[in-house]
């Protein structure tokens, strides 16, 4: 639980809808299990499709 690091600066993963690294995770904790499901939710990976690949792996952790 230890969080030293400052919480002002968001880790954007897809950068063509501006989806955050924190909205991802809040998703994957409420059930989202697989990429269908976050794109639906937040547009992510509709657009370039580079996200995928860090979006598959918040979804391994
Ligand atoms: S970075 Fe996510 S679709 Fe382009």
């Amino acid at each position: 639980m230890a969080d030293s690091k400052p919480n002002t600066q968001e880790q954007i993963i897809c950068t063509c809808t501006g989806t955050t690294k924190e909205k991802i995770e809040q998703l994957i904790d409420k059930g989202a299990d697989n990429l269908n499901k976050i794109s639906s939710a937040t547009g992510a990976c509709t657009g370039c499709g580079s996200c995928n690949i860090l979006i598959l792996e918040l979804l391994e952790k």
